[in-house]
């Protein structure tokens, strides 16, 4: 299928004012340092190519969700920084997006001049998708191109009601992203085998929906697979767990026996966990096999295992998925010719004291190894961004994934097939 709307590769920008929109909602640590910056350098070759027509720059984003423009840790300063560091060249910064300030900036560009405005959720009209406000950031160009895949879900004036006001073309990270998550979904190469985590079940409901009528092999990992796992009536004690998605984990353990029923579909929950009473690196850490796999070794074999062996007690915190249940993910991706991966399988934050894959991150590790190719098959591989991809960098393995995401949101909401606010508004092939 590919991508269906008209790129800045096929409308005649030659020396002409753009108007840009990214995302540049990059986390930064309390002394104003950029944490992760994938969504800044994903965003370079649509602006080189900018560069290379002759074009002046005006980019927009938002950063984070601040109350008002006095809320200045949101302040995209830091990005103009880094932009500029990434770059090599000047990147020029305007302390608001619209005014007097704003317009005087923007009318001294010249050809090559790169300016970057303030935060535009400093500003209610941007989430209120204002079109007076929308028309104000489309004087500051000629053209819209909107690359801000991250952000596309969203009906904002930055990505809704200026493309009224300009012709709205997209980006190249855009034409990538959607291009690349859409025929994922719409003509994977199968099997096709998806890989779920994260914390709720009702942020991820629509994505597990599409995928357990869809997939060939769907893996469940992360704090939403206690509330499976509670489905089925298994004690979690004192887990991370959304109570009130327990009928929408039934409604898709339902579903999923179903399809198992009829074809060769596999719904797979963990089958042991890594467990500890506190989240921290020191933290004393206990396998637990439910399903009794692993326990051939001398001492207990044949006899039944000790029941902390067997059973999450009841201060026990589920914070990885075990061994075992690595290890069958990792099997079946060498089965499968695709994967698209939502969300860490434990608690990936929480950093060794000798490097990034901490106690609790192994089952994730496990499989940014099997995706990479470490043991046979290197699927073709899709990343939901999202906290995933923070992780990915620090591990630096984004290069063993065919594609991994800016945005975590709106690839959810692909491949959910909902349509995007943000691509809808451009302007089509033909
Ligand atoms: C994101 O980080 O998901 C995007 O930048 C969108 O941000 P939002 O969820 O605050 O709209």
């Amino acid at each position: 299928m590919g991508f269906w709307k008209k790129t800045v590769k096929e409308y005649d920008l030659h020396g002409k004012q753009v108007v840009v929109r990214a995302d540049y909602n990059v986390p930064i640590d309390e002394s104003g340092t950029i944490t992760d910056d994938y969504r800044i350098t994903q965003s370079l070759p649509t602006l080189q190519y900018l560069l290379e027509q002759a074009c002046s720059i005006v980019i927009i984003s938002h950063m984070g969700r601040p109350k008002d423009e006095h809320d200045t840790k949101y302040s995209l300063e830091p990005v103009a920084k880094r932009l500029a560091e990434k770059f090599n060249r000047e990147v020029k910064f305007a302390h608001d997006c619209v005014g007097k300030d704003a317009k005087q900036k923007v009318n001294d560009l010249q050809p090559g001049d790169i300016l970057l405005l303030e935060n535009l959720r400093f500003h209610k009209e941007e989430e209120a998708n204002n079109n007076s406000f929308a028309k104000q950031l489309a004087e500051h160009g000629e053209v819209f191109v909107q690359d801000g895949f991250g952000v596309v879900h969203r009906a904002h004036a930055s990505t809704d009601a200026i493309t009224k006001h300009l012709p709205s073309v997209a980006g190249l990270l855009l034409e990538r992203e959607a291009g690349t998550i859409a025929d994922g979904m719409d003509d994977p190469a199968r099997p096709l085998m998806t890989i779920i985590g994260g914390a709720k079940v009702s942020d991820k409901i629509d994505v597990l929906r599409r995928f357990v009528e869809h997939a060939d092999v769907v893996a469940i990992g992360g704090a939403m697979a206690n509330v499976f796992l509670q489905a089925r009536g298994m004690p979690t004690g004192n887990s991370k767990l959304s109570e009130d998605d327990l009928p929408l984990a039934r409604e898709i353990l339902e579903t999923a026996a179903k399809r198992s029923s009829e074809s060769d579909f596999i719904f797979y929950l963990p089958q042991d966990a890594v467990v500890a009473t506190e989240i921290t690196p020191r933290a004393q850490t206990r396998i637990v096999d439910w399903g009794s796999h692993v326990f051939a070794d001398i001492e207990s074999y044949p006899s039944k295992p000790d029941t902390s062996a067997i059973e999450v007690g009841p201060d026990d915190m589920i914070l990885d998925i075990g061994p075992y249940s690595g290890a069958f993910i990792a099997g079946a991706m060498q089965l499968c010719k695709t994967v698209i991966w939502n969300g860490a399988m434990g608690v990936t934050e929480v950093k060794s004291l000798q490097g990034p894959v901490g106690p609790f991150s192994h089952g994730t590790d496990t499989i940014v190894r099997a995706c990479g190719g470490e043991f046979g098959n290197r699927p073709h591989s899709i990343v939901g961004g999202g906290d995933t991809v923070g992780y990915l960098q620090s591990t630096n393995t984004l290069d063993h994934f065919s594609h991994v995401s800016t945005g975590g949101g709106a690839s959810l909401e692909l491949m959910s097939g909902n349509q995007l606010p943000g691509i809808e508004s451009l302007w089509d092939k033909e």
